[in-house]
């Protein structure tokens, strides 16, 4: 297995970074998970595109998005397989033990692991923990994702692949690493950006090519929306069969159902959209 780090392609086993890396100490880094498909990458363009958001929203250097294509691509081909989970990661470097930022530049890292196909329904739980919709770091994909760990051992408890969010108002945010999706009266609606939830790629191409609208939605919607969705990267568009107690019997409904059909369709035709 190659990764990529320091400018080149190394082997998995040897490849090493600081102890001292500020991702390490402090979790001061970002991150982008980008589907391959026999060897090429889904949307990476809009991956390298928040990639750089997240770096200037974090204040780290503007990474040096040639190299990280070179690295996609290098990694891609050193290491084939059918569907691929490429991870590209981008830290402040070796630093100091505290949170000031050091001198000696970030560190960046591109590997690739294999994945298999989501189901096409899933379950999910909702946690009593907040997203919080005016923090520093909101919208950004940093790689300060112990929240997320925390809430996904919580759904993995209870036999469910997700765990949703509300924001510290009370409303609709997202799940530990997917966004979410409701269908009521037909319609359908995800909570706004400014809900607190990352800006999903696969939320944008899925509100793009399904119409949905992007509605500031309470958390009990979960409990009387007649189907549920989920949308990202590794799992495109997913039907949700259970929201805590509640079954949704049938997953994917008709509507969830339509959008993952629309949603591959584009996708086939455009590996860049
Ligand atoms: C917190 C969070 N929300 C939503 C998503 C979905 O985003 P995308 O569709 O770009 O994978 C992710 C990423 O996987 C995420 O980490």
């Amino acid at each position: 297995m190659k990764i990529w780090l320091d400018g080149g392609l190394q082997d998995i086993e040897s490849a090493r970074v600081s102890v001292f890396d500020h991702g390490l100490t402090v979790g001061d880094g970002i991150f982008e998970t980008v589907k391959t498909v026999n060897g090429r990458p889904f949307a990476l363009t809009r991956h390298l595109d928040r990639l750089a958001r997240s770096a200037r929203g974090l204040g780290l250097p503007e990474p040096d998005l040639d190299e990280v294509r070179r690295a996609c691509a290098a990694v891609i081909e050193a290491n084939p397989m059918p569907l691929g989970r490429l991870r590209i990661t981008f830290t402040g470097g070796h630093g100091p033990l505290g949170s000031d930022r050091g001198e000696h530049g970030p560190t960046l890292v591109v590997a690739l692991g294999d994945t298999t196909r989501r189901p096409d329904s899933t379950a999910v739980i909702t946690v009593p923990w907040t997203r919080n919709e005016r923090g520093a770091l909101t919208g950004l994909k940093t790689t300060s994702y112990a929240e997320n760990v925390v809430a996904l051992a919580r759904a993995r408890e209870q036999g469910a692949s997700e765990a949703l969010f509300g924001n510290t108002v009370g409303r609709l945010c997202e799940g530990t690493g997917s966004n979410v999706f409701v269908v009521l009266d037909g319609e359908i609606h995800t909570p706004p950006v400014a809900s607190g939830c990352l800006a999903g790629i696969t939320r944008a191409l899925a509100v793009e090519w399904t119409g949905a609208a992007e509605t500031d939605l309470p958390m009990d919607v979960l409990q009387r929306a007649d189907e549920v969705f989920l949308t990202s990267t590794l799992r495109d568009v997913q039907g949700v069969r259970r929201v805590d107690d509640r079954e949704l019997p049938g997953a994917p409904g008709p509507v969830t159902a339509k959008a993952m059909r629309i949603f591959d369709e584009h996708a086939a035709a455009d590996l860049d959209p």
